[in-house]
């Protein structure tokens, strides 16, 4: 398996605010590399989610993408190359990704359609990706709508869609924050496995330090649409640089005083 590393580089988006160009993300780098977690952490507002919807241009309308480039491999790549073909995308809460009144199988094949997939091989591609996301009765699952599941089970089929594209990234914008904690846990079981035998390398959206001390390899910090500092998990928790990773961890460790990447959640 070669190693592929995703780069992005001065990434700036801008909305405009009481007649004004207002920057919401200032000059992001971030780079990624195949089969390592680098989480995105930060406090709400701070411009996690538009990092990762300027990257694959899909800003909601009024912002735009001021400026940034994406390389995959030392080449720069248009957003509309990176999206779906290099970074499959998983979100917050599976339920609205989905369309209410059509069954996974027909989400799966439209996935594999907006790929340029053929039909043949379809079907092979499909049960490999629902088997690897811990989907095992796939004839089963892929007849069901969305109300018909729960809501892991709709993460894990937003996982399967990632798969089915066969894309070396990931980018996951809080994936565990609307489901209980055993699912949670699922979740994460399941990233950390793609991560070891697929080789993903996966962009991590979390508020959880719990998540990123179980998980990650690297964390960036983001204040008020900046990186403010990057690192090994490690050195984050225990010499955290900047004010605000101080302020992360020091409000991680007041809920949870023996949790470190060196004594991770059972
Ligand atoms: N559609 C929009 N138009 C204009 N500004 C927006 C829009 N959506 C978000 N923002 C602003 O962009 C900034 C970054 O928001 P973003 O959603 O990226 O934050 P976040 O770090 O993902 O927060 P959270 O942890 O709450 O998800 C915030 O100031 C937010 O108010
Ligand atoms: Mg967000």
């Amino acid at each position: 398996m070669t190693s592929r590393c995703l780069e992005i580089s001065g990434l700036t988006v801008r909305t405009m605010c009481d007649g004004r160009e207002r920057e919401l993300v200032s000059g992001v780098d971030l780079a990624l590399e195949g089969g390592e977690v680098l989480a995105l952490v930060g406090a709400s507002g701070s411009g996690k989610s538009m990092t990762c919807a300027a990257a694959l241009d899909v800003l909601p309308p009024g912002t735009w993408r001021a400026g940034g480039t994406v390389e995959l491999d030392g080449q720069v790549r248009t957003a509309r190359e990176v999206r779906g073909a290099y970074v499959a995308t998983i979100l917050q809460n599976p339920r609205s990704a989905f369309n209410p009144v059509r069954t996974m199988r027909s989400h799966a094949h439209e996935t594999l359609r907006a790929l340029g997939m053929g039909r043949s091989g379809r079907n092979a591609r499909v049960e490999a990706a629902m088997i690897d996301a811990g989907l095992e009765d796939v004839p089963r699952i892929l007849a069901l709508h969305p109300f018909e599941m729960s809501g892991g089970m709709l993460q894990r089929m937003m996982v399967a869609l990632a798969l089915m594209s066969e894309a070396p990234f990931l980018f996951a914008d809080e994936p565990t924050t609307d489901l209980d904690l055993i699912v949670q846990r699922e979740i994460l079981d399941l990233l950390e496995r793609l991560k070891k035998t697929r080789g993903l390398g996966i962009l991590l959206v979390t508020h959880d330090m719990g998540v990123v001390a179980r998980l990650a390899d690297r964390v960036a910090v983001m204040d008020a649409g900046r990186i403010v500092e990057t690192g090994p998990v490690m050195d984050v928790f225990h010499r955290p640089a900047h004010p605000t990773t101080r302020r992360l961890v020091d409000a991680h460790l007041s809920l949870y005083p023996t949790l470190s990447p060196a004594e991770p959640a059972t």
